[in-house]
């Protein structure tokens, strides 16, 4: 099996660079403008540098695997088997033709772990419910997996709370919403490929029922209808669902976020593909974590944006992340493999993690915040 040469998700995205038209790569893969701070994204974790301590005993931690990776989240609400969750990309059959969104959703049950479905899912979002449903009944009853939805917010109000609505009522546990879309980044990669759908390939969700229209427009500004901070109380009257904002990296956002009581924040800069030269997720992170400690507040912080090892996660949740979301090695591991290729991502990173854990002689997660294990920007003289 050719899969099994594959040792890490950089394996896995040179081969899925083989296996994808060039098209469709350089969507998944590229970022904004000079791709500064896609670039950023990686390299930021490879500044910041790691001193274990040792003669710590971890050998029962080897033995019981995967319980000391285990991560509650949301107040307790949700438990992963380890703290990594499936980012929401748009379009998984771009990747996977015949499953797409499919896949991805029996690895997350398989893997439990949480898969956060796109507004631009190119399945629709009640049949990737059913699917996790069904993989839950028939293959992974002890699976403590969690579907949440993002949600962009369209142009048209009444298409987007249907939007909500529909995810509440097939079985979704929080609401993702995405913030750093105003408008969309300038990628010049799709604009020099002239960019385009596959046939039979679109965005399934945002097909609007009544006119059967895409209600492709994004929150495009325009007067009334840009997305402000009063539009969360809006979308908090219309859901019980749990409101996690993505997108935030300003701690004058945060302080704001937790005036309108929001149960989590991702850290994220949209994987580099929206504003070039915002700062890195992993230095935006210290000052978020910061500003919420001085607020007195506790609310999960998560962060995504290059996170491609074992110990990127260790260094996030040393900086006092609960979790990351991964985007792009989820897209690897579904174009080279299908359900299995992203199974294969998780679980390597997974075992990857634990590795890191032991190494750094931690033998529970909170060990890892404790331990005092970072120095940042390391630079030798
Ligand atoms: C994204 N991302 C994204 N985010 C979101 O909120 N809704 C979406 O539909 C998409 N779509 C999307 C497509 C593709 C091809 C990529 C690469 C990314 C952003 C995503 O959720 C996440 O923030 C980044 O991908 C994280 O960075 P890494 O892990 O890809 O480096």
């Amino acid at each position: 099996n050719s899969t099994s040469a594959l040792l890490n998700v950089e394996d896995y995205h040179q081969q899925a660079k083989e296996k994808l038209d060039k098209m469709i790569y350089d969507f998944y893969s590229t970022g904004s403008d000079d791709q500064l701070t896609l670039i950023d994204n990686q390299e930021s974790f490879q500044r910041i540098k790691l001193r274990p301590k040792v003669l710590i005993d971890v050998s029962s931690h080897q033995r019981e695997n995967s319980l000391n990776c285990q991560t509650q989240l949301l107040q307790s609400t949700a438990t992963i088997s380890f703290p990594c969750i499936i980012a929401p990309t748009a379009l998984h059959r771009l990747a996977h033709r015949e499953y797409g969104e499919l896949a991805t959703v029996r690895a997350a049950v398989a893997c439990s772990t949480i898969m956060c479905v796109s507004t631009a899912a190119s399945t629709c979002m009640e049949l990737i419910a059913e699917e996790y449903q069904q993989q839950i009944k028939t293959n992974y009853p002890q699976s403590t997996s969690q579907l949440w939805f993002q949600l962009y917010v369209l142009k048209s109000r009444p298409c987007t709370k249907k939007l909500i609505q529909r995810a509440e009522k097939s079985g979704y546990k929080a609401l993702v919403l995405t913030v750093d879309l105003c408008v969309v980044g300038n990628r010049e990669c799709d604009v020099r490929n002239q960019f385009s759908l596959p046939n039979g390939i679109q965005a399934e969700n945002m097909i609007d029922d009544e006119t059967n229209d895409f209600a492709k427009d994004y929150n495009v500004p325009s007067e009334d209808e840009a997305l402000s901070w009063k539009d969360l109380d809006w979308i908090q009257s219309i859901t019980s669902l749990p409101l996690i904002l993505k997108g935030i990296i300003h701690p004058d956002d945060v302080r704001k976020a937790l005036k309108y009581s929001v149960q989590g924040i991702i850290v994220s800069n949209h994987g580099g593909r929206q504003l070039d030269t915002c700062l890195s997720t992993i230095d935006a992170l210290p000052y978020i974590i910061d500003t919420i400690r001085t607020e007195n507040q506790q609310i999960d912080v998560y962060v995504d944006g290059g996170i491609r090892r074992g110990t990127d996660i260790l260094k996030a949740l040393a900086l006092g992340a609960k979790a990351v979301l991964i985007g792009r090695p989820i897209l690897w591991g579904l174009a080279v493999d299908g359900e299995q290729g992203v199974k294969k991502v998780l679980d390597l990173l997974k075992k990857e993690f634990r590795l890191a854990m032991m190494l750094c002689g931690c033998q529970t997660i909170d060990d890892i915040r404790k331990n005092n294990l970072l120095i940042m920007n390391y630079t030798s003289k």
